[in-house]
């Protein structure tokens, strides 16, 4: 069958999963918000270190500049302040991949990426021992969206799938009820107040929020604003919460240190208002994680990476 054939039947009935949820159209997108699966699952598996594990990614900044903003510093003193810590690659889809699937994969740049289905990610390993996971990316305009999305007022860009860690990922959007798993913001507020979070969440604010498309001050004032009622927030931080608030990349031209800080109530009461030095990159996250739950290993750069706790 040719490639025209297959995208013309495609059209007409089957649009293949990894693909089938780009449309930006407003009438696509009405239509999938009101049939696309959206999945709150929850689970109780016990961890090592903590019970949840809650990952939020800030942009394109380097260590020295977000360390100065006075909300980020603040925040670096409610935790663990962790001074060695490093992106992997430039630009940002590379750094999202290797947060979760611990390498790039060969992926150098922010355009629409697939990466095969053999490719497995931290989601394999989160599954095959029962531990509930959900990302969430604020204004996609539904659960499993796979496309870009724009502010529908104002235009501007809000929502990117260069920010969502498992959305290159075939084996993730080739199966609809991981899909259903890629929520947004309202999803998230709502589970929050009925108590469903899951026990792995990445969190993405959008192009604004994320310092992407405006200034470390907005990042930092929202980081604080958004976290400060989450930690006093007992269906988020609930008993051993690890929070890692970090940045994809620095700027080309600095050395991709980047500002990271662990926080929550899986931080022991004494090591609140420290700093680590030991060195850590986005493979910890997923080594992280994996050494918490007994998950193994994803054989990839995770296997030497270290874990923060
Ligand atoms: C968020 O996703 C849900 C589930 O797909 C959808 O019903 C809702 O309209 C979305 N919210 C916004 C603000 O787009
Ligand atoms: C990002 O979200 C904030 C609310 O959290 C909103 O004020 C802002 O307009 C959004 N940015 C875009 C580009 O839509
Ligand atoms: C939190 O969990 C630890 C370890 O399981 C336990 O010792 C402690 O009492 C718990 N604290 C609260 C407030 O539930
Ligand atoms: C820093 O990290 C190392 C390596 O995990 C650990 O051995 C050490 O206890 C940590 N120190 C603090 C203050 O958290």
């Amino acid at each position: 069958m040719s490639l025209l054939q297959l995208s013309v039947l495609g059209l007409a009935s089957f649009a293949a999963a990894q693909t089938q949820y780009t449309s930006t159209a407003s009438s696509a997108v009405a239509k999938a918000a009101a049939t696309a699966l959206t999945l709150s699952p929850t689970s109780n598996v016990a961890g090592n270190k903590f019970e949840r594990f809650v990952q939020i990614f800030l942009e394109n900044t380097d260590y020295s500049k977000a360390i100065a903003n006075t909300d980020l510093a603040y925040l670096a003193t409610q935790g663990i302040s962790l001074t060695n810590y490093y992106a992997i690659t430039h630009p940002s889809q590379p750094n999202y991949v290797a947060a979760v699937g611990a390498n790039t994969f060969g992926v150098t740049g922010d355009g629409f990426t697939r990466i095969g289905s053999s490719t497995q990610s931290i989601v394999d390993l989160l599954e095959a021992k029962g531990v509930s996971w959900s990302v969430y990316g604020e204004d996609s305009p539904y659960s499993g969206f796979e496309g870009n999305y724009v502010n529908q007022k104002t235009g501007a860009s809000d929502y990117v799938r260069k920010h969502n860690p498992v959305m290159s990922y075939d084996s993730v959007t080739s199966n609809l009820n991981r899909l259903a798993k890629s929520k947004n913001f309202t999803m998230f507020n709502r589970e929050l107040a009925a108590n469903q979070l899951p026990q792995w969440m990445f969190i993405t604010p959008n192009m604004t929020n994320d310092g992407h498309d405006s200034s470390i001050a907005v990042a930092g004032k929202w980081a604080r604003g958004w976290l400060t009622p989450l930690l006093a927030n007992p269906n988020f931080n609930i008993n051993r919460t690890l929070v890692v608030l970090t940045f994809d990349e620095g700027t080309t031209s600095g050395t991709n240190q980047v500002y990271s800080v662990l926080l929550g109530s899986a931080v022991p009461a004494a090591k609140v208002g420290t700093t680590n030095n030991t060195f850590y990159n986005h493979y910890s996250l997923t080594k992280t994680a994996e050494l918490n739950w007994g998950l193994g290993s994803l054989g990839q750069n995770d296997v030497s990476a270290s874990a923060f706790f």
